[in-house]
């Protein structure tokens, strides 16, 4: 379904990412580890062209692209096929639940404001929040602000998920209701890229694991594999280092 290869970026006279590939086909949920600083965040905003590419292909739904050179009718066509979680939720602070899930539906995608709101309403249902739909961003917990952040995502209907780290700003009590959102997302089908560093998560939903370092990635395979018989010295060290912690 998305094929990227060769995915080069830099910032000034710094190469952040040095020729990543990654395949992910419907249904994945393809999870990204990685130190601070080896790219991740880079990598999923040069897919959703929050950032732009200096080099590399994309393979969308059988149609490539040069990412130097995508038009921007290219770009606003393949980003309304990808929704993006933020770490930090990125939700409006001045608008409700709802209205932060309505918000693009009827901008961005022109949809009609009683159609945005019944979709906006399903997708809260989804993650449980229903209920809350009149609340500001302020009177709810971060677990909650994040699965609105996730009902977001999930009412513009996109093929594909990206999510930088969903849980890393939530206390360790709220982090387990998002990933069971998420995890709920996985089983219905959702096909998902993940940078995580919730490892038993990673190990459960994943269907490949990829391990980043310096802007490439050094090892990717099925999670049993990855956790249990790491091949790279670069992921053994990683995950020993997790273990010690
Ligand atoms: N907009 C930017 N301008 C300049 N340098 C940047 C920019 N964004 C990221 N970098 C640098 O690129 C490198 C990779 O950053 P990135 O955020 O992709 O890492 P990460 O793997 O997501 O790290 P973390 O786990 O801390 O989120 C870092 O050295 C960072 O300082
Ligand atoms: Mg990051």
């Amino acid at each position: 379904m998305l094929e990227v290869r060769n995915i080069h970026k830099s910032f000034a006279d710094r190469e952040v990412l040095k020729g990543v590939d990654l395949r992910v086909n419907k249904g994945d949920v393809v999870t990204i580890l990685g130190r601070s600083g080896s790219g991740k965040t880079t990598f999923l905003r040069c897919i959703n062209f929050l950032e732009n590419a200096d080099q590399g292909t994309m393979t969308l739904d059988q149609e490539t692209f040069e990412l130097a050179h995508v038009s921007c009718q290219d770009k606003i066509r393949i980003r309304r096929k990808t929704a993006f979680v933020f770490q930090n939720y990125n939700l409006f602070r001045n608008k409700t639940a709802l209205e932060n899930v309505t918000e693009g539906l009827i901008i961005a995608r022109k949809m009609p404001k009683d159609q945005a709101v019944e979709t906006a309403f399903q997708a809260l249902e989804k993650v449980g929040l229903r209920d809350r739909a009149e609340a500001y961003p302020h009177q709810l917990s971060g677990g909650q602000q994040q699965r609105i952040g996730i009902a977001r995502a999930i009412a513009t209907q996109p093929e594909l998920i990206l999510f930088d780290e969903p849980t890393s700003a939530l206390d360790p009590e709220l982090i387990g209701e998002v990933l069971q959102v998420m995890k709920q997302l996985a089983q219905e089908g959702m096909t998902m890229l993940i940078v995580t560093h919730e490892m038993n998560f990673a190990r459960q939903v994943s269907s490949q694991v990829l391990f980043m370092d310096e802007g490439v990635i050094v090892e990717q395979n099925p999670p049993d594999l990855f956790f249990d018989a790491p091949q790279q010295v670069q992921t053994q060290q990683f995950l020993k280092t997790l273990r010690e912690h």
